[in-house]
C-alpha cells in the first residue's frame, strides 16, 4: 500500500460540505478583505492560543517580519534564530533592517535551548525568534530569563501564548493549512498588535494618512472562512498525530533509527515526523521502492546557504550539521493507521538490512 507523506485529503473529507459552504458564504458576502470572517478567526485563535489579539497576514513570512517590527526590531539590531529550520525564519530579519545571529539546536528535539541561544546572545541581540520546529515545543520561558523578548515561530501545536508574540504559517501542509497562503500573529501586548494592524494595512490605520513603510500583507475573508471550519477540529488532529506517533513507537522503528524526542513537558502535535540515521539515504531508497513518501527538509541549513554567507559563513554548529546530515520525515498525518505505520517500519527495516 502506497502511504503519502501527508494526508490532507482524509483529513479534510469528512469537512467537504461544511467547506463548500464556508466559500459560498463568503462569495455571497461580498466582502473579500478584513471583513468579519478575518476579524472571527483572529479572535478564535487568539482564544485558542491563550492570548488576546490576532492579526492576520497574507502569510508565516511576512507574520514573522511584521511581528519583529511591531516589537520594535529595526537596523543595527541582531535577532537569534536557529540555522537547522525552513530558511524563511531567517529571511524574515533583514527586512526588518536587523541581522540574523543562527544558533544551534539539540539534535535529538530538533529545537534551540537555552544554552544554544546563550552562545549566539551580543550586546544587540534585540529579540529571538523562537522556532517550534516540526510540532514540538521548545522552551520559551528558560529562553526568555536570558533576558531578550521572545517571539515564538509556530509549525503546528497550541504554542502561541509563551512569548511577547508568536506567528503562524497556514501553508497548506501545516496542521491548520489553508487553501493558499495565509499567516497570523498573535499576542497579549495591546501595543504589539496595533503596531502589527497598522504595518499590514501599508503602515496606515485609514488608507488615507500613512504613518510608516509598511506592507499589504493580509488575510483574505476566504482563506479566513475555510480555517474557522477547521479550527475546531485542530485538538483532534493533534491527537490523531500524537496517535499516530505512538503506531510508530509500538511498530518498533525506535530500535532502527532515532525517534524525535520531545522537548521536556512538551506533547509535541507532530507537524512532521522526523527520524534520523547516519545513512538517510537507504532509508530513502526503501522507502522510495515501497511507494511511501518521504523528505529531506534541511539537508543544507540556513546559515550555509548563500544569501545568508554575510552571517553564516564560517560558523561552526554541530547540532545543526548532524541533524541536516542525518534527518528524514517520514509520513504523518491525523490519519495515520497502524497498518501505515507497520508498512513505513518495514520499509526502513528493508533498507537498513534488519528485516
Ligand atoms: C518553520 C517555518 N517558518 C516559516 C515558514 C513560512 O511560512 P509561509 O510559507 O506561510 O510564508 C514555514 C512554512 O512554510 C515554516 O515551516
Amino acid at each position: 500500500m502506497a502511504v503519502t507523506l501527508f494526508d490532507t485529503a482524509a483529513t479534510l473529507a469528512p469537512l467537504r460540505d461544511q467547506l463548500r459552504a464556508a466559500i459560498d458564504g463568503v462569495l455571497d458576502s461580498e466582502r473579500f478583505i478584513l471583513g468579519p470572517q478575518v476579524a472571527s478567526f483572529e479572535q478564535e485563535l487568539a482564544a485558542y492560543c491563550g492570548a488576546a489579539y490576532g492579526v492576520g497576514v497574507a502569510n508565516g513570512t511576512d507574520a514573522i517580519t511584521i511581528a519583529l517590527r511591531a516589537m520594535g526590531v529595526g537596523p543595527g539590531d541582531e535577532v537569534i534564530v536557529p540555522s537547522f529550520t525552513f530558511y524563511a525564519s531567517a529571511e524574515a530579519i533583514p527586512p526588518t533592517g536587523a541581522s540574523p545571529a543562527f544558533c544551534d539546536i539539540d539534535p535529538h528535539t530538533y529545537c534551540m535551548t537555552a544554552e544554544t541561544v546563550r552562545a549566539a546572545l551580543t550586546p544587540r541581540t534585540k529579540a529571538v525568534v523562537v522556532v517550534h520546529l516540526f510540532g514540538n515545543v521548545a522552551p520559551v520561558a528558560e529562553i526568555e530569563a536570558l533576558g531578550v523578548p521572545v517571539l515564538e515561530e509556530s509549525a503546528g501545536g497550541r504554542a502561541g501564548a509563551l512569548g511577547r508574540a508568536a506567528t503562524f504559517s497556514f501553508y497548506p501542509s501545516k496542521n491548520l493549512g489553508c487553501f493558499g497562503d495565509g499567516g497570523m500573529i498573535v499576542t497579549s501586548d495591546e501595543q504589539v498588535a496595533e503596531q502589527a494592524r497598522i504595518l499590514r494595512f501599508h503602515g496606515s490605520r485609514d488608507k488615507v494618512d500613512y504613518e510608516q513603510l509598511g506592507y499589504n500583507s493580509r488575510l483574505d475573508e476566504l482563506q479566513a472562512a475555510i480555517m474557522r471550519v477547521q479550527l475546531p477540529h485542530l485538538q483532534t488532529w493533534a491527537d490523531g498525530r500524537r496517535e499516530a506517533g505512538r503506531h510508530y513507537e509500538q511498530a518498533g522503528l525506535g530500535e532502527l533509527v532515532g525517534l524525535p524526542g520531545p522537548t521536556a513537558g512538551a506533547e509535541p502535535a507532530w507537524h512532521l515526523y522526523v527520524v534520523s540515521h547516519p545513512e538517510p539515504q537507504r532509508l530513502e531508497a526503501a522507502l522510495g521502492a515501497a511507494g511511501i513518501g518521504y523528505k529531506a527538509y534541511y539537508r543544507t541549513p540556513v546559515h550555509r546557504q548563500a544569501p545568508m554567507a554575510e552571517w553564516g559563513a564560517g560558523l561552526e554548529l554541530p547540532g545543526t550539521e548532524l541533524a541536516a546530515a542525518r534527518h528524514l520525515a517520514i509520513p504523518m498525518s491525523p490519519v495515520l493507521s497502524r497498518a501505515q505505520a507497520d508498512e513505513v517500519v518495514a520499509a526502513i527495516a528493508r533498507g537498513i538490512g534488519k528485516a
